[in-house]
């Protein structure tokens, strides 16, 4: 499917042939829209031959309806009205997004009788569909057959008793759905289209939404004394930036809170070179700065009412003559040493750098990256939740909070002491490496070592930002994971 949905609300809409979508809770009668797209009394016949009951998500497609102008009728099921999540919402309308096929105009009817139908509700409907539409082609020279050849846009009208306030609300679907797809797309783009410096220009470009951005290069992060960051960087032809991403819509002197992204634009491993099967996989190891950035487009384009900082580093860990080597020993900008054990634990050498001069010359109120981080945290959360550590419990407990709010899950992972002392060196302040066990905990506890006393929470998404399992609203091995919750969590907890 590649089609782009232009989407209006309407109290009524005029059906004329094409698609029309009721939506129906289980155990109702009737489905939203029944007197409008269904005089005849169809649905309710068919439900019962086909024992549809309503089931969430569940769909009752019927073509050329008798007795009706449409080409089709769905019945799209919502389950039970006390159960129906936000999140159910963004759900149903991915679903409706995937039963659009060959029809160029769709009226949808929100209403079902018996739910509670608000703006947001239809608002989340409507960013749903936004999310589902999208497929990344750019690549596809030639169409597959079974593509929908009828039309590239399809004229949505959402109808709702809600409508002018959920075309309203519609905006910030927009502002998350634009952030989110980017986030995709920076995950989906193959490595030689996309290095540090293309990804540089890439958060460049949000100044045209009103950020101001920053990108330092290599001579200047010398300067600064990232030689973390810079010993990753430096087996690769291809240069690292820091982009800074400012959005400022907060009051001029509130502290702004702050989003650190790991963007390794592939990871091969370095001299400590990883198998070749799977390895293309790691031209995605930049998801934590694609969520980055597109959290910073999204808060750009809804003009959100805080002040955000988002810092990429952008680096390319290649092994090299020039490269770094185990048995290296780098000091970061903090002044703390590292000892490189393992050159393909190179996240959080960035990260550390990034950390540091995020809090240094922002003194933000938190801290939160997002890091394709370990595989271990995948062999602990597998790929639905992402695993979550943090020195604080506060902002720990709005994170999850907001996590099952959004469907983007999170899992508190622990930290302390004894798993600290793991990484301590013989030759230097820390190693980069604690071993196999714990794998995802000591990598965190590294993180720690470079955030002070600032509250700060690291997400290791390396099973949820690339090659989750499909889903309502998403069919891209790129999720865009981490922009609708971190989205959420700022317009919860820190704006106005
Ligand atoms: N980018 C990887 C982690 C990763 C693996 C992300 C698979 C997504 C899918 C990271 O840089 C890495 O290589 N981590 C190593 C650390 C180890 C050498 C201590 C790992 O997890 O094996
Ligand atoms: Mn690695
Ligand atoms: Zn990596």
């Amino acid at each position: 499917m590649s089609v782009k949905f232009d989407i209006s609300f309407a109290k009524s809409a005029k059906l004329e042939g094409g698609l029309a979508i009721l939506l129906k809770l289980s155990g109702d009668a009737t489905a939203a829209g029944a007197s409008e797209a269904d005089p005849a009394g169809i649905v309710s016949r068919a439900a019962e031959i086909a024992k549809f009951s309503g089931k969430s998500m569940a769909t009752l497609d019927l073509i050329a309806p008798q007795g009706s102008s449409l080409d089709r009728l769905v019945v799209l099921g919502l389950g039970k009205a006390d159960a129906l999540t936000a999140y159910d919402w963004i759900r149903a309308g991915g679903a409706a997004a995937a039963s659009v096929k060959n029809v160029t105009k769709v009226a949808i009817y929100l209403d079902a009788p018996g739910a509670t139908v608000g703006a947001s509700e239809a608002a989340g409907f409507a960013l749903g569909m936004l999310l589902r539409a999208y497929s990344f082609d750019t690549y596809k020279t030639k169409k597959n057959d079974d593509d929908d050849k009828s039309s590239k846009t399809v004229k949505v009208t959402i109808v709702t008793a809600e409508h002018s306030a959920a075309k309203k609300a519609f905006a910030d679907s927009e502002a998350i759905a634009g952030g989110v797809l980017l986030a995709r797309d920076l995950v989906n783009l193959p490595p030689n289209a996309l290095g540090p410096v293309e990804f540089a220009d890439k958060a460049k470009e949000l100044e045209k939404l009103g950020c101001e951005v920053e990108i330092l290069t290599e001579k200047e992060m010398k300067k600064l004394g990232m030689g973390a960051l810079l010993g990753v960087a430096q087996g690769s032809v291809r240069p690292p930036r820091l982009a800074i991403m400012h959005w400022k819509g907060g009051k001029a002197k509130e502290a702004p809170v702050a989003f650190i992204g790991k963007g390794v634009v592939f990871d091969t491993g370095g001299i400590s070179i990883k198998p070749g099967a799977g390895m293309e996989d790691m031209k995605g190891d930049m998801g934590g700065a694609a969520a980055v950035t597109g959290l910073m487009h999204t808060l750009a384009a809804r003009k959100a009412k805080v002040n955000a900082i988002g810092i990429i580093g952008l680096v390319e860990n290649m092994p090299d003559g020039n490269a770094q080597r185990p048995g290296d020993i780098v000091t970061t900008m903090s002044g703390q040493t590292i000892e490189i054990i393992n050159t393909d634990a190179e996240g959080r050498l960035v990260l550390a750098d990034a950390l540091y001069y995020c809090n240094d010359r922002f003194k933000p109120r938190f801290m939160i990256n997002l890091a394709t981080l370990t595989g271990a945290i995948m062999v602990a959360l597998g790929n639905l939740h992402a695993g979550l550590f943090s020195n604080d419990d506060n902002l720990s407990s709005q994170l999850t909070g907001v996590g099952n709010v959004t469907g983007e899950r999170l899992w508190r992972m622990p930290l302390g002491k004894d798993y600290d002392k793991i990484i301590d060196s013989k030759f230097a302040d820390m190693k980069n490496t604690g071993g196999r066990y714990g794998g995802a905990i000591t990598a965190a506890q590294l993180l720690q070592r470079f955030v002070g006393d600032t509250p700060w929470a690291h997400l290791d998404i390396a099973g949820t930002a690339m090659n989750s399992p499909s889903n309502e609203i998403n069919q891209s091995w790129g999720s865009g994971y981490g922009v609708r919750l971190l989205d959420e969590l700022v317009r919860a907890h820190y704006e106005g």
